[in-house]
């Protein structure tokens, strides 16, 4: 079953695999469509936990031979700053070990935001990795998780709606919870850069994922709360089409979850 709370079309699911079969279900059918019209895909996608489950479905259609990133554009929404893309922390490490070396995706039709360019570059860079976007017709497909604290991408609390690219200062939260894999708090990095709300809400369709109760708690934010920049999920309350993929533990929260139970 299925409901739309505001524009948002919520979907909970038994467990993350079968909420993760529907995303990649979604993705596959996009490109095959956009392939049979000789059109270029342009995804959105994310990086930590909540993705991993979609890439590894999307690699096996891939080695099925069912499903061919050559008509596939995709630009990652985040990375750290600063970072090296071969440091096993960073998102370009992340995507080529997860997605990329199992497809035949065209290396230069990927795009992450990079974490190793000079300081006096980065806002020329930003701005042009914008314009790389919309250079591609905007993106047609973005995939999101949700921070515990309520960010997307990396758009920590107090991001404006009105953001674009650019290079923030991680939330203490968000590096609290990236500190084990950098071997502790001092070695995670302070800052990041991160595509904006805005580059985010341009986005033609939406799909947000979160598994877990530790994720029940924004999911409610964004479902039943205000609009409010202290919870940058909630902007997208203001788009037209998002769909909202959870599992029960993350729909736990939303005070009609019985009548979203998808089995
Ligand atoms: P996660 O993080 O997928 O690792 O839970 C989501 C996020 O912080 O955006």
């Amino acid at each position: 079953m299925e409901k739309t709370v505001s524009s948002i079309t919520v979907r909970v699911f038994e467990d993350k695999l079968s909420g993760s079969q529907y995303i990649a279900d979604a993705l596959r059918s996009r490109i095959h469509t956009n392939d049979s019209d000789s059109k270029r895909t342009v995804l959105g996608l994310a990086t930590g936990g909540s993705p991993k489950k979609v890439y590894d479905l999307l690699v096996e259609s891939v080695e099925t031979g069912e499903l061919s990133f050559q008509n596939v554009t995709s630009f990652n929404l985040d990375e750290y700053y600063p970072i090296g893309p071969e440091s096993r922390n960073s998102y370009h490490y992340y995507m080529n070990q997860r997605l990329f070396n199992h497809t035949d995706v065209d290396p230069g039709q990927v795009f992450i935001p990079e974490g190793d360019i000079e300081v006096s570059e980065v806002d020329h860079y930003c701005k042009a990795y914008e314009r790389k976007i919309a250079g591609y017709g905007g993106i047609e497909i973005q995939l999101l998780g949700i921070g515990g604290n309520g960010h997307i991408g990396f758009n920590e609390p107090g991001s404006s709606i009105e953001s674009e690219t650019r290079l923030i200062h991680l939330d203490e939260k968000t590096r609290r919870d990236a500190a084990d894999s950098f071997g502790g708090i001092h070695q995670t990095p302070e800052k990041a850069i991160t595509m904006g709300v805005k580059t985010i809400l341009n986005a033609k369709k939406i799909y947000c994922m979160a598994w877990g109760a530790h994720k029940a708690r924004p999911v409610q934010q964004l479902i039943e709360g205000e609009i409010t920049a202290e919870w940058p999920v909630t902007f997208l309350q203001t788009h037209a089409n998002v769909e909202l993929i959870i599992d029960r533990a993350a729909a736990s929260l939303l005070t009609d979850s019985s009548n979203f139970i998808v089995n």
